[in-house]
C-alpha cells in the first residue's frame, strides 16, 4: 500500500535559502572572530599600559635616614609567551619616620649606575665624575638632569615602587 500523503520533498529554493543562510551564519562568526582577535590586539597593550606595577622594594624599619640604599627590583615583563626579566637598581631614601623617595640610580648624563659615596654624602658616577645630592639633585660635572625620581608608597612597613 502508498502513502499519498508524504512529506514534501525540499524544493531546490528551499535548499538555496538553507545555504544562503548556512554561509551567512558562517560569514558572521568569521567576522566576530576576527574582530574579537583585532579588538584584543588593539586593546590589550592599552590595558597593560594603564595597570599599575608596584613593586615591594624594602622595609622603611630597613632604612637608614638620609643615607640612600641601593635596592634592586626584579621586573617581569610578559609578552605573548615571552617573558622577560629586567633588573633595575633603585635607591631608596628615608628623610622622615615615614617618608621616602625612590631615585633611579642611571645616570643623566651617560647612562652609568650611580652609588652612594658616604663619606662625601653624595650620589657619585664612576664615569665622568657627576655627582648628585640625595634628592637625585645635581651638585657637580656634566648631568644635564637631576635622577629620576620614581613614584613609591608606604604600606605598613614595606616601600613600593611604581614601574
Ligand atoms: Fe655619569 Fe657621565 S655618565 S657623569
Amino acid at each position: 500500500m502508498m502513502n499519498s500523503e508524504s512529506a514534501p520533498t525540499p524544493t531546490p529554493t528551499t535548499r538555496r535559502r538553507f545555504l544562503s543562510r548556512a554561509i551567512t551564519t558562517i560569514h558572521t562568526a568569521i567576522v566576530g572572530v576576527i574582530g574579537i582577535i583585532a579588538g584584543g590586539a588593539v586593546t590589550s597593550p592599552v590595558l597593560e599600559r594603564a595597570k599599575e606595577n608596584w613593586l615591594p622594594a624594602g622595609r622603611v624599619s630597613d632604612l637608614p635616614e638620609n643615607d640612600p640604599l641601593a635596592v634592586t627590583l626584579r621586573i617581569v615583563r610578559e609578552d605573548g609567551y615571552t617573558v622577560t626579566v629586567d633588573r633595575r637598581t633603585v635607591f631608596l631614601v628615608r628623610t622622615g619616620a615615614s617618608v621616602v623617595t625612590a631615585l633611579d640610580s642611571t645616570c643623566t648624563h651617560l647612562g652609568c649606575r650611580v652609588s652612594w659615596d658616604t663619606s662625601a654624602q653624595v650620589l657619585r658616577c664612576p664615569c665622568h665624575g657627576g655627582t648628585y645630592d640625595r634628592t637625585g639633585k645635581v651638585m657637580s660635572g656634566p648631568p644635564p638632569a637631576p635622577l629620576t625620581t620614581l613614584v613609591a608608597r608606604i604600606e605598613g612597613d614595606q616601600v613600593l615602587v611604581q614601574i
